[in-house]
C-alpha cells in the first residue's frame, strides 16, 4: 500500500456503511488520520480504533450546521487541521415523481444534498487553512443520468452534488482547495447485498453493466484515495466514474 495520505487529516461522513468504511480503512491505510462520523457514535469510535494511526470517531449528523461547526472546530484544534474531506454519507427512497411526497423528498435532499453544501461550507475554509487539499463528494451515476425512472429525489439530489461540485472548485480554484465528484455504479455492500438478493433489480443491474458484476467497496475507495491524494494534483471540478462501464452506453 502506498502512503499517498501520510499527514493528511481526513474527514469521512456516513463512514459506518458499506462503502464509508471501505474509504475510512483505504485513507488509514493509506497514512491518513481519519476522523470516521455517522450517526452511531459508537459504531465510528469502534472503526476509529481498528485502523492504524490516531483515527477519531465522532458522531456526525450532516445536516445540522451547528454540529458541523463544532466538529470542524475541535478536529482543527486536536489534528492540527483538515486536508482531506469525504462526502459520503448519502440516503435514497424508490418513489418515482409521482409517488415521491414532501417528507421524503425534504429527507433525502436534507442528508444527500444539503449535507454535502454544509460538508463544503465549513470544511473547505478549515482546508485552505491547512495549506489545501481535496474534497470528494460521493455522487452517483444515478446524478447524471435517469437510471430506473425511480429513486427520483435520490437522482435530483446527487444531480445537484455533480454540479455545486464544479461550482465549489471554480470557487476555490486558486485557494487550494480541489473539488471532485465520484460517481460509482452498483456497488455491492451488506445492504445492498440485502436488499438486492434475487430481484430482477439485481439482474438488470449486472446485465447492465458493461464489466458483468457489481463494483466492491474496495474499487470505489481506491478511487477516493486518488482523489484524495496528491496525484490527482491537477483534478478539480472532475467527475470520476466507477461504474464498470454502465454510463459508457
Ligand atoms: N451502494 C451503491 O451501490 C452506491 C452507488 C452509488 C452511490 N452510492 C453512494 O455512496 C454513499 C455510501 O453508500 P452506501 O452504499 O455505503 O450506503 P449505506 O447506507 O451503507 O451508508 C450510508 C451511511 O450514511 C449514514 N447516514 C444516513 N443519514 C445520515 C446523516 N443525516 N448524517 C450522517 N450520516 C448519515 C448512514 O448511517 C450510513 O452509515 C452514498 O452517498 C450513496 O448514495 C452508493
Amino acid at each position: 500500500m502506498q502512503d499517498r495520505c501520510a499527514e493528511k487529516v481526513a474527514l469521512v461522513t456516513g463512514a459506518a456503511g458499506g462503502i464509508g468504511e471501505a474509504i475510512v480503512r483505504r485513507l488509514a491505510a493509506e497514512g491518513a488520520t481519519v476522523v470516521v462520523t455517522d450517526l452511531d457514535a459508537d459504531r465510528c469510535e469502534k472503526l476509529a480504533g481498528e485502523v492504524p494511526g490516531n483515527a477519531l470517531g465522532r458522531r456526525l449528523d450532516v445536516t445540522d450546521e451547528t454540529a458541523w461547526e463544532a466538529l470542524v472546530t475541535e478536529v482543527t484544534e486536536r489534528l492540527g487541521g483538515l486536508s482531506v474531506l469525504v462526502n459520503n454519507a448519502g440516503i435514497a427512497t424508490m418513489n418515482t415523481v409521482e409517488t415521491e411526497t414532501q417528507e421524503t423528498w425534504d429527507r433525502v435532499i436534507g442528508v444527500t444534498q444539503t449535507g454535502v453544501w454544509l460538508g463544503m461550507k465549513h470544511g473547505g475554509p478549515a482546508i485552505e487553512r491547512t495549506g489545501g487539499g481535496s474534497i470528494v463528494n460521493v455522487a452517483s451515476i444515478f446524478g447524471t443520468v435517469g437510471g430506473f425512472g425511480a429513486q427520483f429525489s435520490y437522482h435530483a439530489a446527487k444531480g445537484a452534488v455533480r454540479l455545486m461540485t464544479k461550482n465549489a472548485a471554480l470557487h476555490w480554484a486558486k485557494r487550494g482547495v480541489r473539488v471532485n465528484s465520484l460517481h460509482p455504479g452498483f456497488i455491492e455492500t451488506p445492504l445492498s447485498r440485502e436488499l438486492w438478493r434475487g430481484t430482477p433489480r439485481l439482474t438488470a443491474m449486472i446485465e447492465g453493466t458493461p464489466l458483468g458484476r457489481l463494483g466492491t467497496t474496495a474499487e470505489v475507495a481506491a478511487a477516493v484515495a486518488f482523489l484524495a491524494s496528491d496525484d490527482a494534483g491537477f483534478m478539480t471540478g472532475s467527475e470520476l466514474y466507477v461504474d464498470g462501464g454502465w454510463t459508457a452506453r
